[in-house]
């Protein structure tokens, strides 16, 4: 038997906790937004009314729901009164191991004790995560992809000692927000890191020796395999420093050489070249452009 939701706290408000709480209320949830910081909810609050002004632009949903759904959001700066009345938490702050295990403490002290505390994680152990709690069996990964209004996945990743009545719940509420869910279990990178990254590794140590430009790289696996994006953009999308730190999770975690991130990989985060976050990774950004081009570090040779 699932257990019934009501009122939802999404901890962090950056880009996954702003698609997560949006996707929340536009389902009829009551969503409290928490981050340390004012001023990053204010944004997230613009994102969240940005995105769904593309929806009602769209026709996908009403001027009405919007407004309904905006309403729904509320937003705290303080983790106790953000928690106190939540059947369910997501925690969607930054990929850092020391930082969830402290949220994760404080979560269990101060949420009601029966609410299920779910990570949006893209690689830490729930087990670890599970293990600085008193309630490991309500630990759950629910793991969404970016954009979240637009991607359909949810990958539930069930702890060691995850409930099986948490894991039903978790996966009958992803298909309440129109998701598709898939449970897997807890080994390093889940299911889709575990392909997703080692791919984007390997295209830029391709890149790294030479054997193609950046964009004969993610041409070939745009136009050759149908991927909505090349590896390398997609690395610049979701950040070089992500995807340097979920390698070091599968290097670490398997302990096998094939899964060492990429020399240029880990320079370019050591220099600050994140991606579309610092404005310049494989690619160059210039606000309001959409028009995608080659950093110039990487110009490809002129052909024609
Ligand atoms: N909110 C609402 N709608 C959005 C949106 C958002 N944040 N972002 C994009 N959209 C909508 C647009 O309105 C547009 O809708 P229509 O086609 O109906 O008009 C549609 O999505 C496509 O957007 P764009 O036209 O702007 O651009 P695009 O066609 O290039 O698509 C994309 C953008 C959806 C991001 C597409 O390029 C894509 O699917 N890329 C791959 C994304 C991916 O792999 N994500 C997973 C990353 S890994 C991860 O998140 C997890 C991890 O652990 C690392």
């Amino acid at each position: 038997m699932s257990l019934k939701l009501n009122t939802v706290t999404v901890i962090g408000s950056g880009t996954m906790g702003n698609g997560i709480s949006h996707v929340f209320a536009q389902h009829g949830f009551n969503v409290r937004m928490m981050d340390i910081n004012q001023g990053a909810l204010d944004k997230a609050l613009v994102t969240i009314g940005k995105n769904m002004d593309r929806l009602v632009a769209k026709g996908s949903i009403t001027e009405q729901l919007k407004q309904e759904s905006m309403a729904r959001i509320s937003t705290y700066t303080n983790m106790e009164e953000a928690v106190k009345e939540s059947d369910l938490v997501v925690e969607a702050a930054t990929e850092n191991i020391e930082l969830k295990l402290n949220i994760f403490r404080q979560l269990d002290q101060f949420s009601p004790s029966n609410c299920i505390l779910a990570s949006n994680t893209s690689s830490i152990s729930l087990t670890r995560i599970a293990s600085v709690t008193k309630r490991p069996g309500k630990v759950i990964g629910m793991h969404f992809m970016n954009p979240v209004p637009v991607m359909k996945l949810v990958e539930i990743i069930n702890g060691y000692g995850t409930d099986a009545e948490v894991t039903e719940t978790i996966y009958k509420l992803s298909e309440q927000l129109g998701k598709v869910p898939c449970v897997v279990n807890d080994y390093p990178g889940f299911i889709s890191n575990r392909i997703l990254m080692p791919m984007i590794n390997e295209s830029v140590l391709a890149l790294q020796e030479g054997v193609a430009g950046v964009q004969e790289i993610d041409t070939i696996m745009k136009l050759g395999m149908a991927h909505p994006m090349g590896p390398l953009q997609l690395a610049d999308f979701i950040g070089l420093d992500t995807c340097y730190s979920i390698m070091h999770v599968l290097h670490m975690g398997f302990g096998n050489q094939k899964y060492a991130p990429a020399t240029l990989l880990a320079n370019m985060v050591q220099a600050g070249y994140l991606g579309v976050k610092s404005g310049e990774g494989f690619y160059k950004y210039t606000p309001g452009s959409k028009e995608l081009v080659v950093s110039s570090r990487f110009a490809s040779r002129e052909w024609k």
